[in-house]
């Protein structure tokens, strides 16, 4: 890795942190890890479908892995996600091989499903895990009420998430409670976050801090819809954490680089400048921003939604610094 440049631990205000699995905690990427990031989050390894396959059996091996790892490392962690429709095993939403269904008996058994799940999982990093995605993408602003009809939502309606906020206060009431969700920066789906944000709020709901995802591309969305998400939520007196961010070099769902040209990767640069110019302004209202991965041998992007190169993030696949770097860390140094 670069010795020479800043830490981007010294950007000020707000943690930098960075999506892991074990690999990012190996060899130069661990040193790259603990060289510039304040805070981490497993990428995948604390997901239901990997701590509780199957009813009752927790496996912890990475997660335990993970956690020791920033415990050692002075990393803070951000857990993720203990509540979501995706990665979360069958067995959950069924009895048997029936569906659960909205009856108060299937009801009744799912929210126990999801307070054991929960007590379990945070019970056993009480502590070393500060912040928690404690429900993830619950919104779908094309539904009139603005929720996901998802088995959660379908079996329980909101108490699968007053049970899952409720149950983890109970067991780690220091831990920072979030609800996270994607392209909370386009207007509708700010609006319908917003709007179920502001209710679990006004319930007394324990939701200390929103979570945007930001999920970008190299032009879409302007950075002032951005900016306009984090000025309502503001209103709201809740914290805000950037908790997913990467920046596409494509801007549809077909296109794919053979190599991606050098000025693409500089209009990236240039794109991380200016949302983290955003960020610099609101950091008063942001408590920390983590992007989704290490480095670009390590994003979702290369197979979502086809396979194809695109490296989203600040270092390289040989971990060096990109022109994206430069644009958080110090803009004057951008191409
Ligand atoms: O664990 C298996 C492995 O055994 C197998 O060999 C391999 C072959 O494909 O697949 C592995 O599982 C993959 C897993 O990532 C671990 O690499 C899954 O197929 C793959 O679907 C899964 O993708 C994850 C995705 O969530 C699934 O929804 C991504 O890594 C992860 O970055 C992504 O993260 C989500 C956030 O949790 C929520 N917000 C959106 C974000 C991006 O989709």
């Amino acid at each position: 890795i670069q010795a020479d440049i800043p830490s981007l631990k010294d950007v000020p205000s707000f943690d930098v942190g960075a999506a892991i699995a074990r690999a990012q905690t190996l060899g130069e990427h661990g040193k790259l890890l603990t060289k510039h990031f304040d805070s981490v989050t497993p990428g995948n390894a604390l997901k239901w479908d990997a701590t509780e396959p199957r009813e009752g059996e927790f496996t912890f091996a990475e997660s335990d892995h993970l956690v020791d790892y920033a415990t050692e490392h002075g990393l803070k962690f951000r857990g993720h996600t203990l509540a979501w429709h995706s990665q979360t095993p069958d067995w959950v939403f069924k009895d048997g091989d029936r569906s659960l269904t909205a009856t108060p008996e299937d009801k009744a058994l799912l929210l126990r499903r999801l307070e054991s799940h929960v007590r379990a999982v945070v019970g056993r990093y009480k502590g070393r895990i500060q912040t928690w995605d404690v429900v993830n993408e619950v919104v779908d602003e094309n539904q009139p009420d603005g929720m996901r009809r998802s088995p959660w939502f379908e079996v329980t309606g909101y108490d699968f998430i007053r049970t899952a906020f409720r149950v983890a206060h109970e067991v780690d009431p220091a831990a920072k409670l979030v609800l996270n969700d994607y392209n909370t920066e386009l207007p509708r789906k700010r609006q319908a976050f917003f709007e179920l944000v502001r209710k679990l709020k006004a319930e007394g709901v324990p939701v200390d801090a929103v979570g945007h995802q930001l999920h970008v591309n190299i032009e879409q969305p302007p950075a002032s819809e951005i900016e306009k998400t984090i000025e309502l939520f503001a209103g709201l007196g809740v914290d805000q954490q950037v908790t997913e961010l990467d920046v596409s070099v494509y801007t549809d769902f077909v296109s794919s680089y053979t190599t991606v040209p050098a000025e693409v990767l500089a209009q990236q640069g240039y794109r991380y400048k200016e949302i983290f110019d955003v960020f610099r302004r609101q950091a008063s209202h942001l408590s920390s921003v983590t992007v989704w991965g290490l480095a670009d041998d390590g994003t979702w992007l290369s197979s979502f939604p086809i396979t194809r190169l695109n490296p989203p993030l600040l270092f390289d696949d040989e971990l060096q610094a990109k022109p994206a770097y430069w644009g958080v860390a110090d803009p004057a140094r951008l191409p």
